[in-house]
């Protein structure tokens, strides 16, 4: 791997600049999930031990160079002091005065929190000016966001260009789950594709067909998929004007010798609800007046057996409608599987991105997989090949 660590750099009395992604769900004023906090704990730990003072550059919301109250990394803090066992300090603004000052005064062994780094419209244009002011707040600069490194953002991006510049322990741990499934995977390779939509993810499945052995598609784009090879799907979900790409990607996955497993057996409805009266049929036996909302049994099973045959699974999506039961019945039963594979030492399992780590704890499967990314964008920008500008220019 191209890029420092924390371990490369020389620390004692410094202050480093510490790039984190503390962009936490907030219920009435609080963080309802605290999983981004727990894991940055490990770098502002190990900063400390070497006698750094931790300095933390965020963004919180998007509130596109606007001061927003509710956006304020004040309502984080809290969470981020217990979660660390050390006092954690604040600074009204990222730059400037209030910075410097706060910077100055942090006594060794607590940490320092600077404002939303998005109050400043600079920030998103990777502005260097704004870069520079931040850059002269420390001596090291360490990136551990990496869940914001589909961002060339000033603290993401144009900051590394001017200090000397390592990745933090998360960023290290999820490069290195992602190398181990798309980078230099042990084969067979399975990738697990849902959601609800094939064009949001054309340049992931164009990727994935290239790279992995079989590919499972599900969700409300495997509906996309089954018009495309003639299945009638009456009302179910899909995107019809794309039934041509998708052909074009079946093209393309057979001519990479990748298998796409597609649903076998169908869960029906007429009604999107919880607890909707529904039923278990072939897939090609979807009445006029029925939407798939999940796949069926046969389907799971097909699913498990080439779990069961690969070494590495990439996970991105839900299978069915997840958020109601009973339409969540063939993510659960497929996560299980691939946690109980896991658990036996057979499967490196990784996943990430958005709805994918709410269906998987929901699943309960969540804890035995191999990698949990705690990234969305970034997780999806990775899959699909791209350059993420916060990870190459710790590279350079
Ligand atoms: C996220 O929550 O996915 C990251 O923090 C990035 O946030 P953004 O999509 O607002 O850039
Ligand atoms: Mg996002």
């Amino acid at each position: 791997m191209g890029w420092k660590t924390l371990d490369d750099m020389e620390l004692d009395g410094k202050t480093v600049l510490t790039r984190v992604d503390i962009n936490v769900p907030i219920e009435d004023g609080k963080v309802t999930d605290t999983t981004r906090i727990d894991r940055i704990l490990p770098t502002i730990r190990d900063i400390l031990g070497a006698g750094g003072k931790p300095v933390l550059l965020a963004h919180f919301g998007r509130p596109k160079g606007a001061r927003v109250p509710e956006m304020s990394l004040q309502i984080v803090r809290p969470a981020l002091e217990a979660a660390l066992g050390v006092p954690v300090r604040f600074a009204e603004d990222c730059i400037g005065g209030p910075a410097k000052e706060a910077v100055a005064a942090l006594p060794a062994g607590e940490v320092l929190l600077l404002e939303n780094t998005r109050y400043h419209a600079a920030e998103t244009t990777n502005d260097p000016v704004f870069a520079a002011s931040l850059a002269a707040l420390g001596q090291v600069y360490c990136n551990d966001a990496f869940s914001a490194a589909h961002r060339a953002h000033a603290s993401t991006e144009a900051v590394a260009k001017l200090l000397p510049s390592c990745a933090g322990r998360l960023m290290q741990a999820e490069l290195s789950a992602l190398e181990a499934a798309l980078g230099d995977p042990a084969r067979p390779v399975t990738a697990v594709v849902g959601g609800a939509k094939v064009s949001t993810k054309l340049d992931l499945l164009g990727n994935l067909v290239a790279k992995v052995d079989r590919l499972v598609i599900g969700g409300g784009m495997a509906n996309t998929f089954l018009a495309a090879q003639g299945v009638a799907i009456g009302k179910s979900l899909a995107e019809h004007e794309m039934t041509g790409t998708a052909s074009e990607i079946m093209a393309e996955a057979e001519a990479a010798g990748c298998r796409i497993i597609l649903p076998v057996d169908i869960v029906v409805a007429r009604e999107f609800a919880a607890g909707a009266a529904h039923e278990t049929l072939p897939v090609d036996a979807c009445p006029e007046d029925a939407m798939i909302l999940d796949a069926g049994p046969d389907t799971v099973a097909a699913v498990a057996e080439t779990l069961q045959s690969s070494k590495t699974l990439i996970w991105n999506g839900p299978l069915g409608a997840f958020e109601i039961a009973p339409f969540d019945a063939a993510t659960n039963a497929a996560a299980q599987a691939a946690a109980g594979l896991t658990r036996d030492g057979a499967l490196t399992s990784v996943a990430g991105g958005g709805d994918t780590v709410a269906a998987l704890n929901q699943a309960g499967a969540a804890d035995d997989f191999t990698y949990i990314s705690t990234a969305g964008g970034a997780f999806l920008e990775w899959m699909e090949g791209k350059t993420l500008p916060g990870v190459a220019v710790l590279e350079s």
